[in-house]
């Protein structure tokens, strides 16, 4: 699926070509900033979760590139806050031998990445925006990966909420685990959860 590649090139153009000035009819959002190629909504409304996934693993380069997509999310004071860990053999290993009954669960994708934030307990503001920026992080990474057509799911396991399972992956007291990211080859569609009305969350206010 192509979707997003052409990002940077559509925004570039519509900055130039519909930027209006004085005198000038606003342009309708809408259109400012569309292109015809850039199909950012598809990209949002079709993304899943992906708990079924093909065996072979994501090429380290591949996940770097979507690793570096994700250091494009917002972040306040550019803090870059965001930590990945690409697991390799030994690391999931390690976090197997402790995962008791959820070992055959950490299994099932070729590829994890865990996302942690730095955290400043000494900084409560700053702790929160950066918990937030790494899970924008996690949210762009989850997109740049559809786009590229592979399977991929946000996990919050609650061994990563315990020492030994931080221990394992090396992740310090310092850093708050956002999510182990699993990714992999697409197998099969998953439908997507009723999201409600949007009626239910937009609140106008006079
Ligand atoms: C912060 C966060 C943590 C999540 N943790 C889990 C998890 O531990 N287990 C799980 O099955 N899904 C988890 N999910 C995935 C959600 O369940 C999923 O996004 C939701 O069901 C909507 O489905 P969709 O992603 O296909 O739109 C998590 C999602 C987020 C944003």
């Amino acid at each position: 699926m192509v979707v997003l590649r052409h990002l940077s090139q559509a925004s570039g153009h519509a900055g130039a070509a519909h930027r209006s000035g004085p005198g000038e009819r606003p342009v309708h959002a809408s259109h400012r900033y569309r292109s015809a190629d850039m199909e950012l909504e598809a990209a949002i409304r079709t993304r899943r979760t992906h708990k079924v996934f093909g065996a072979e693993p994501v090429d380290p380069v591949l996940v770097r590139e979507l690793v570096e997509l994700a250091t494009w999310a917002p972040n306040h004071h550019l803090t870059r806050p965001w930590r990945f860990r690409l697991l390799g053999p030994s690391a999931r290993q390690r976090l197997e031998a402790v995962a008791g009954d959820g070992a055959a669960k950490l299994r099932r994708a070729p590829t994890l990445v865990a996302v942690s934030a730095l955290s400043t307990p000494e900084d409560p503001v700053r702790s929160q925006e950066d918990l937030l920026a790494t899970g924008a992080a996690i949210y762009a990474l989850l997109l740049a990966a559809h786009d590229r057509g592979l399977a991929a799911y946000w996990r919050t396991p609650d061994l990563l909420r315990r020492p030994e399972g931080c221990a394992a992956l090396e992740i310090p007291a310092t850093e708050t685990v956002v999510g182990l990211v699993y990714l992999g080859p697409l197998r099969q569609p998953a439908a997507p959860p009723d999201r409600g009305p949007v009626e239910d969350v937009l609140i106008s206010l006079d």
